[in-house]
Parts: structure tokens; sequence; C-alpha cells
């Protein structure tokens, strides 16, 4: 599969916690797709940094797009954060340059309201911890009928990463992803039960550092940091969740995905943050009142999503 058969450019804007796999978004999306602004979130590490790292992601890979701060910190839950895989400043050991240029705002959330009002047919793809999305969502009720599409990175049927039953993105903040889940139906689901078949590795660092561009040599920067904490775990490649949930937008027919009620779990003992998934058939699922449907993404063509994104990356 080659570009050559990918979607129109949909128009992006890409909420996320920069992040390993979150920087290699940005890139993926602003190949793919018409990335129309970005907007930061507490999650991976606190505000400041995934500011910073969004800042300089898109100044490596000499993007002129506006970058709005978000949320410093979740609706109602503790601040927990994700140092132990992204490293302590979000960006794995790889040296940033000084930033040439600041945020455009620090109200993501204004941001995003405003887009959606003036972008037609803007898909908001969002790949951090929901605070933002649910805070516009309370900003204005009647965003989700303005969007073209919510995808988000994030959650799971069958898959835990944070716990057994919980993926980060959800378990960061549950109480905005519930908000999410309640209200903005219906959602595209890119978590873990996709995100886990699209492995990258060493070939793949490989094959972005030959393209010898700045942003590549980046991106296979914190693709070989992702891999070595994958490999502590014993596992022998790394996830790349966010670029993935991007070539879903921009390559959807790479993915298959079905619509089932999920709700979030606010309250278990052991399954906080868990996204609950109705799989049962639709006659018995009729029987008592559900939570909203989403499209619940399952599997992909993992290699040609594989190189769709070392592709986005070699061209940055
Ligand atoms: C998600 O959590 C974060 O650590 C990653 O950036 C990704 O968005 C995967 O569970
Ligand atoms: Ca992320």
């Amino acid at each position: 599969m080659t570009s050559d058969t990918m979607s129109p450019r949909p128009r992006i804007v890409l909420d996320c916690d920069p992040g390993l796999d979150d920087a290699i978004a940005i890139l993926t999306a602003a190949h793919f797709g018409e990335l129309v602004g970005i907007t930061t979130v507490n999650g991976n590490v606190g505000i400041e940094h995934t500011t910073h790292n969004a800042l300089a992601t898109a100044q490596i890979a000499g993007l002129d797009v506006p970058v709005h701060r978000g949320a410093a910190r979740p609706l109602i839950a503790p601040t927990m954060d994700a140092a132990r895989i992204h490293g302590a400043t979000g960006l794995g050991d790889v040296t940033l340059p000084g930033l040439t240029r600041s945020v455009d705002s620090e109200d993501a959330v204004a941001f995003l309201c405003d887009t959606a009002r003036s972008v037609d047919d803007l898909h908001l793809v969002a790949v951090g911890p929901l605070t933002n999305v649910a805070l516009a969502l309370r900003h204005d009720p009647d965003l989700r009928s303005r969007l073209g599409g919510l995808t988000i990175m994030g959650g799971g049927a069958h898959a835990g990463n944070v716990t057994p039953v919980a993926e980060f993105n959800v378990w960061a903040d549950p109480e905005a992803a519930a908000i999410v889940f309640r209200e903005a139906a219906p959602i595209t689901m890119v978590g873990l039960d996709v995100t886990h078949k699209v492995l990258l590795g060493g070939d793949e660092a490989a094959r972005m550092r030959s393209a010898g561009t700045p942003a590549a040599d980046f991106a296979a920067g914190l693709l070989d940091y992702a891999y070595d904490r994958c490999r502590e775990y014993g596992l022998d490649a790394a996830p790349v969740h966010d670029a993935t949930a991007i070539i879903a937008v921009t390559h959807p027919h790479l993915f298959r995905s079905s619509s089932h009620p999920v709700a979030v779990e606010l309250h278990g003992e052991h399954t906080r943050g868990m996204t609950v998934t109705d799989v049962r058939p639709a006659a018995a699922i009729a029987a008592a009142p559900a939570p909203p449907a989403h499209d619940v993404v399952w599997d992909a063509d993992a290699q040609a999503v594989i190189d769709l994104i070392v592709e986005a990356v070699v061209n940055s």
C-alpha cells in the first residue's frame, strides 16, 4: 500500500502530550494530513515539557503550525505521568534545539472550539489524556456536531497498559474521558487492541535515519529510545500508538472497526480507567439502557501502517 491510495488530506487538529509517539504523530499528521493546529495537554510529562516538545518537533520539521497550550492537570484525578517510558522531559534522550518561537496562545480550549466552527470537516485527533477535549465540550456542547471526526488514541476493549485493564490516556484523566465518551459519540477509539499490533523496531529506525534529514534523525532517536524501553519489558518492538491513530484517520481503509457501546469505569477498585466495551450481540444490548456506541478499532494491515509511518518520517 502506498500513499497513492490514501484519502484526500484530512484537516487535523492534533491534541497531544509529546511524548515519543506523539512527536512521531505530529510528523505523520503533517505529512498525510493538513495539520491545522496542535494543542498540548498534561500527560506523559508536565505541560511545560509537552508544550516545549510540540514546539520543538514542529521546529525540527520546519512546520508552520500553530501550537496552543492546554490543561496543566487532569479534571479531578491526581497528576500521574509516564516519564518512566518517555524520559524525564518526554522526548527520551534526544537533544533538542533552542526554541525560536513560542506558543500561539495559552488557551487550547478556545482554539479547539473556534477552529471547529471555522474549518469545515475538521478531524480532531486526541492522543493524550482527554482533559482539553472534555473542557472544550463543556465550553461548546455542540462541538462534536461541528467536527468531521473525533478520533482518540486511548482505551482498549481487551487490553490495558498502566493496569491490567486501563490504558494510560484514559487512566490519566478518567473523568475527562467519561465526559468525552458520554457526550461526543461517535468516537473512533484507536486503542491498545490495534496499536499493540503496529510495532516498530531497529529496522524502522534505520530506514528513518537513512533519510538523513533533521526530522528523520530526530524521529529515529525517539524510536530507538522507545524500543530500548520496550526491550526492558521483554518486548522486541515498540508500539507507536499515536502515529497509528493518525494513519487511522488518513488511511481508514487499512483498519477494521465495529460499533459498540463503550463506558469509562470511574469507581472500580481494580478497574478505574477501563473502557468497558460491550461486544455482546445488538439484540442482547437492546434489552438494557446502553452507553453511547463508538467505533472500536480492532485490527490493521500492520505492515502497511508501519510503512506509512516510516514514509511520513522519511519525508519530513
Ligand atoms: C498512550 O500513552 C502515552 O504514553 C502514549 O503517548 C500514548 O498516547 C499509549 O497508552
Ligand atoms: Ca500520547
